[in-house]
């Protein structure tokens, strides 16, 4: 293996070469996408909620492989949470699963959280009464 990869441990490779839940969800309840402006990288995010939980999510990003692993673990973390749950969700739960990020890499963990929470909020302005409703049921 290359110089370049010795900056990531072998979970953050392993999901960089083998990620998951990558690409579109056709029927889509929010999608969110962001940009990191000092690097230029774009996250795409999108979720299915079903009675109040997050039943599916998938990602596209064109970025760096740290974006790319941060975005495969944290598609795998926030299925089968609630809303609320999902609101809260930070980034530094993904560098935890992933075993640690370089500290110039930190901002691409940030993406997925960004990304997330921008999916969670087309949700709930696609569907303000059943989000609120499903929030409480969910709770
Ligand atoms: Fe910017 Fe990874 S270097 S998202």
């Amino acid at each position: 293996m290359s110089d370049t990869y010795t900056l990531y441990n072998p979970t953050v490779m392993e999901h960089f070469m083998n990620p998951r839940n990558m690409g579109d969800l056709k029927d889509a309840d929010g999608i969110g996408e962001v940009g990191a402006a000092a690097c230029g990288d774009i996250m795409k995010i999108s979720v299915k909620i079903q009675n109040g939980r997050i039943t599916d999510a998938r990602f596209k990003t064109f970025g760096c492989g740290s974006a790319i692993a941060s975005s495969s673990m944290a598609t795998e973390l926030i299925k089968g949470r609630t809303i609320e749950e999902a609101m809260n969700f930070s980034n530094q739960e993904v560098v935890d699963a992933l075993g640690g990020l370089p500290p110039v890499k930190i901002h691409c963990s940030v993406l997925a959280e960004e990304a997330l929470k921008a999916a969670l909020e087309d949700y709930v302005k696609k569907n303000p009464d059943s989000a609120k409703a499903q929030i409480a049921v969910a709770a």
